[in-house]
């Protein structure tokens, strides 16, 4: 196997913000493993996107315990990374996972309790041969699991030093200072939400959780900050074969309406005009007004990393662009996680 040496100027190359009120610094853009981390891509693929997200000074990797497919894989793979090519780099890393959706069968395979998420935070550390995961999350909100339950046990993992921080993932406002109330008296905070957000997913601005977020001093990472790959050039003119939406996974084809399609032309356009790739635009937009941490993108090639960090060279929008950008970016029906937030 061949060894790896990170980049030298990787640190020179991206930007770092802190994490909402904490002492944790984030890249403006982090690298998710949702897809393309499974038992379906060669492993060498993966090892290629976590180097150049490295070499492009990207240190936040997010997972989750049901990553793959199968479940589990990515993290498997990852935990293999870690061992290869990133041994040695450990403390430059921030690394995630999550637990809260159906991971193993039975009572104590999903949701909220301390059963579940302490367990699944054991057999994501295993899965990666890790003493530690720098953030854990709550996957999702748990209606039917006190939050008190829930908040413990995040604090039960890092006071048992399995994590180092925690946050929450898909609450809506509401829930979102509950949490917050609980973890601080609890004396772990919450430092970090993990919603969904980008051009045509717009909900974290009408339920009021970016306010939210302000006031209680918590960062954020928003994830699908492209759509699913909507928000790049790849459908614009049909669907290409390699893509996420002809692999009959999280995105449905119907999402690509002729409404939309249209509309992301037009955002394509006023990309162009400042200079940049629509992806691009799509992730400096989630940036715009500091309320938002890091973009979370996901990628199933190098070139689209490269081209996806080329977003921090122009972060700044004028009104007329912010206002132009309105009147396209409307909000389609491909929030996949609404219900999570809507309780
Ligand atoms: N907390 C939660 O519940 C939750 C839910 C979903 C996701 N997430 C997190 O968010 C991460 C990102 O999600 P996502 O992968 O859906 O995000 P995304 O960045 O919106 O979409 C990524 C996809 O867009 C395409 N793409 C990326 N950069 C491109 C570029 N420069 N040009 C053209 N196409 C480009 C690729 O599609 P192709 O594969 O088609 O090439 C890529 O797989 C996940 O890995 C996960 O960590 C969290």
């Amino acid at each position: 196997m061949m060894t790896y040496t990170p980049a030298e100027d990787r640190y020179s190359k991206m930007k770092y913000a802190y994490c909402g009120k904490s002492g944790l610094k984030l890249p403006l853009i982090s690298l998710g493993l949702w897809h393309n981390f499974g038992g379906d891509t060669p492993h060498e693929l993966k090892r290629e996107l976590c180097r150049a997200a490295f070499d492009a000074g990207i240190t936040h990797f997010d997972l989750a315990n049901n990553y793959g497919p199968p479940a589990g894989s990515a993290e498997t793979a990852f935990g293999e990374i870690l061992r290869t090519d990133f041994a040695g780099y450990r403390d430059e890393l921030v690394i995630s996972s999550k637990a809260g959706y159906h991971m193993w069968d039975g009572p104590y395979g999903e949701w909220g309790s301390r059963k579940y998420l302490i367990s699944s935070c054991d057999q994501s550390l295993k899965r990666m041969g890790l003493d530690y995961v720098d953030i854990f999350y709550s996957h999702r909100f748990d209606p039917n699991t006190p939050l008190e339950e829930t908040m413990g046990a995040l604090d039960s993992i890092v006071r048992a030093g399995k994590a180092l921080y925690v946050g929450i993932s898909s609450y809506n406002s509401a829930d979102t200072k509950r949490a917050a109330a609980i973890l601080r008296d609890l004396g772990t905070p919450c430092i970090i939400h993990q919603p969904s957000y980008n051009m045509i997913n717009r909900w974290v601005e009408r339920d009021g959780l970016k306010e939210t977020l302000k006031e209680e001093g918590i960062g954020s990472i928003a994830f699908t900050p492209l759509a699913q790959g909507m928000l790049t050039n790849k459908y614009l003119n049909g669907t290409p074969s390699d893509s996420r939406a002809t692999q009959g996974k999280s995105l449905n084809p119907n999402m690509l309406s002729d409404k939309a399609i249209a509309n992301i032309n037009k955002l394509n356009d006023i990309a162009g005009k400042r200079g940049q790739t629509l992806a691009q635009m799509a992730l400096a937009w989630v940036l715009r007004d500091g309320g938002i941490t890091t973009a979370l993108i996901g990628a199933s090639k190098v070139s689209q990393i490269t081209d996806c960090v080329g977003a921090i060279d122009n972060l700044e929008f004028s009104k007329e662009e912010l206002a132009e950008i309105d009147v396209y970016a409307n909000e389609e029906d491909i929030n996949l996680w609404a219900k999570s937030s809507s309780t």
